[in-house]
């Protein structure tokens, strides 16, 4: 099996240690993940690590250079990348779950964190193929956005999950884009609050039918 190679840029390659730690990103690395993480710090061709400039025009904040995240591509892949590149960005196309169906099929995929302000335009615009935002909300860097990525995207990756379970889940194509069925555990009445009849009846079919029904 040939690993999707996963390499994310940001300011703080450390952020990502607990996601590389658990599951689902865990189970996959080495198999049918191959993660990298790049600081732009290392390859800046400014000095003492600079990264970020003034915004042209004034105002309040600062923006990532666009010579920065060019030397980190370069540094990384020697010329501009033939592979999908994402920007991570508020503007960028709202992330759902068909398009990380679709990102986990690529062999090659990088992920562009910014902080501050964001990312000189020209990075969108030039050094990436493709800008995605995890919501209608603001975070303050991309570093959160790119884990939602690796996790969402690790999860559909061969060897993630105990067979069938990532099968039938919301907004998948077996449902339809809709959501899943209500679980229950033990114990089966808790405070009057009573698990349905028809899962505790071992009756497979009725299960079945029930859970179809209950889809939302
Ligand atoms: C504080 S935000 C910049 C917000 C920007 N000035 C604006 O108003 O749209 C800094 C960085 O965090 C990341 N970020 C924040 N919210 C995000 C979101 N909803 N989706 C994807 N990336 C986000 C992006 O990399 C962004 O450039």
């Amino acid at each position: 099996m040939t690993p999707l190679q996963l390499d994310v840029f940001t300011l703080t390659p450390h952020a990502f240690s607990s996601l590389t730690e658990q599951r689902p990103v865990a189970s996959v690395l080495g198999t049918s993940l191959d993660l990298r993480l790049f600081s732009y710090r290392d390859t800046t061709p400014l000095r003492a690590g600079q990264v970020d400039d003034e915004p042209y025009g004034g105002g309040a904040g600062m923006i990532l250079r666009v010579d920065v995240v060019s030397a980190a591509l370069e540094g990384a892949y020697g010329g501009p990348p033939s592979h999908r590149v994402v920007a991570l960005t508020p503007q960028g196309r709202q992330l759902t779950q068909e398009l990380v169906e679709e990102l986990a099929q690529e062999s090659h995929l990088t992920l562009l964190s910014a902080r501050f302000e964001g990312f000189d335009e020209r990075v969108v615009e030039h050094l990436a193929n493709d800008s995605i935002s995890i919501g209608p909300y603001v975070l303050s860097n991309g570093d959160l956005p790119a884990m939602v990525l690796v996790d969402a995207i690790a999860r559909r990756l061969p060897g993630a999950l105990a067979e069938g379970s990532g099968e039938l889940e919301s907004f998948s194509a077996e449902l339809q884009g809709r959501l899943e069925y209500p679980h229950y555990t033990r114990p089966a009445d808790f405070r009057g609050w009573r698990v349905p009849d028809v899962l505790l009846s071992g009756d497979h079919a009725l299960v079945d039918r029930w859970r179809k029904e209950h889809v939302r």
